[in-house]
């Protein structure tokens, strides 16, 4: 596992800034008085930090960064002025957090956040950004690159408000990590065994071997695994943090360890890239951790199916017909058309099982939606106004794109089988919404339901604010957020 920055929070103390070494960030209001870090800052480089601030003055916007190289009087090699006014919301300071972690190297940091209201924010936004992926890297990073220190005037008062947060970055991190990881390492026993010990953090997990899911009926699921030697497995996560027998609120995750695309190989050129194909389980996986790290007082289950999509002499092909778990009929077209016959088994389960309050899944589904959407939004759909709604609110509070697309009978007909009751792909018109379709096939009637379709999201090419490249972890925020306004118990 990536080891995240350790951030730390001590009392301002005027006298230290001056011989701080690495970088020292200090936050500036675009108007009005500097407070006294500021003041301190100022009067060591004879005034810079005011001549900066009458300069920038003009087109300076809150979250702006400007960095002084060796500033004279000062042991730190730099210091980044950050504009931000004390009256700023949560996201700006975040953000700001962000930008101060992009710019520093591997150098220690001292953070001089005096009394800034959203000083916690600003240290979620450091932690976010600072996130690295170096567990294959040979060379051992310094303990320089993980050090921040943040001085405030109440230590004590921020680490309540921050604990949390960093609660929920902590699952974060973890999504990325399963994310970033290779799928040689990442096998679906691996991936089982690692959600296997969030038992140590209040998790009830069980995890569903391949006899088990053959005795549920789970034939479009295992029909995906079956090319594999990695064996198939559906894991269950459950908190239970709400009222007793308060019906939970389900995720459900695809978590496709690699996609070969199995018989219906996909070409050489960016196959690499399948292994972020457990993206979907990989979220479900961060915000269980999320919620219980932070304790959240509600009730959540997380599903994920773990399944392999390789082409073998075992390996389903082309015009095979499977039945799922409801019963079904499925014919298979295109074995790369998978995800979506792992999750319709998982979500039946869990809405059997579970008999939840509202279900929501997510997978690296569609190129499609890549198309449509590129890397800025996830694909919604969903079956329900309310349940969407508020889901998207929470995703456009935590700064996570979300896209509302259709749904409709037009698309479902696309998806009519010769020989079964439907068929795995819809052909190229609209693939992102067939797929959603083919999925809401499984939904039951009534059931609060939406599907995020996160291929453009989960992993990007090149830096987002909040994430290096690679692994963004997209979706725990929102997620984490939705259960906090709509499913926890207020005290
Ligand atoms: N895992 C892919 C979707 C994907 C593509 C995720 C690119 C991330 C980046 C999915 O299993 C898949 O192969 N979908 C096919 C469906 C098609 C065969 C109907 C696709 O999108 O091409
Ligand atoms: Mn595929
Ligand atoms: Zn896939």
């Amino acid at each position: 596992m990536s080891k995240p920055v350790s951030l730390s929070f001590e009392e301002t103390n005027l006298d230290l800034i001056a011989e701080a070494e690495g970088r020292v960030c200090v936050l500036v209001p675009v108007e009005g008085n500097l407070g006294q870090e500021a003041r301190r800052v100022n009067r060591l480089t004879r005034g810079a930090v005011e001549r900066m601030r009458a300069a920038k003055s003009e087109g300076a916007n809150t979250g702006d960064v400007i960095t002084m190289a060796w500033p004279s009087g000062m042991a730190a090699e730099a210091v980044d002025i950050v504009f931000l006014p004390r009256q700023c919301s949560f996201q700006e300071a975040r953000e700001a957090g962000a930008k101060i972690a992009q710019k520093r190297g591997e150098q220690p940091l001292l953070v001089l956040a005096g009394n800034h209201r959203k000083a916690a924010e600003i240290a979620m936004g450091i932690a976010l950004r600072d996130y690295g992926f170096d567990d294959h890297k040979t060379a051992e990073a310094s303990e320089d690159a993980r050090t921040v220190r943040m001085m405030v005037s109440k230590p004590d008062e921020i680490k309540a408000a921050a604990d949390p947060l960093l609660a929920v970055a902590e699952g974060v991190f973890f999504t990325r990590d399963l994310i970033n990881e290779p799928a040689n390492v990442l096998t679906t026993t691996e991936f089982a065994n690692r959600l296997d010990a969030m038992q140590s953090i209040g998790l009830d997990v069980e995890v569903l071997d391949e006899d088990k899911l053959a005795e549920l009926g789970m034939g479009a699921l295992l029909s995906v695994g079956i090319g594999s030697d990695s064996p198939s497995k559906v894991v269950v996560m459950q908190w239970n943090g709400g009222e007793t027998n308060a019906a939970p609120l389900a995720l459900v995750g695809k978590g496709v360890v690699f996609d070969t695309g199995g018989i219906s190989l996909k070409p050489a050129a960016g196959m690499e890239d399948m292994t972020m194909d457990m993206g979907g389980a990989g979220v479900v996986a961060g915000v269980m951790r999320a919620l219980a790290l932070r304790k959240a007082k509600a009730n959540v289950v997380g599903l994920v199916g773990l399944v392999e999509n390789m082409p073998s002499g075992r390996a389903t092909r082309p015009g095979d017909v499977v039945t799922s778990m409801k019963g079904d009929t499925i014919e298979v077209i295109n074995t790369d058309a998978e995800g979506r016959l792992v999750l319709c088994d998982v979500m039946h389960y869990a809405q059997e099982r579970f008999n939840p309050a509202g279900m929501i899944d997510l997978a690296t589904l569609t190129g499609a939606v890549i198309i449509g959407l590129g890397h800025a939004n996830a694909g919604v759909f969903a079956n329900e106004d309310m349940i969407c709604n508020q889901f998207l609110k929470a995703a456009a509070t935590e700064g996570e794109g979300a896209w509302r697309m259709p749904l409709g009978k037009a698309y479902a007909d696309q998806l009519k089988s010769r020989v079964a009751d439907l068929k795995n792909v819809g052909g190229r018109p609209a693939g992102s919404v067939t797929a959603a379709e083919f999925l809401r096939r499984f939904v039951r009637d009534g059931m609060p339901w939406i599907h995020l379709d996160i291929a453009g999201v989960a992993s990007v090419k090149t830096a987002t604010t909040y994430a290096p490249a690679g692994a963004t972890g997209w979706g725990v925020m929102a997620l984490n957020r939705l259960v906090a306004d709509q499913y926890e118990v207020s005290e």
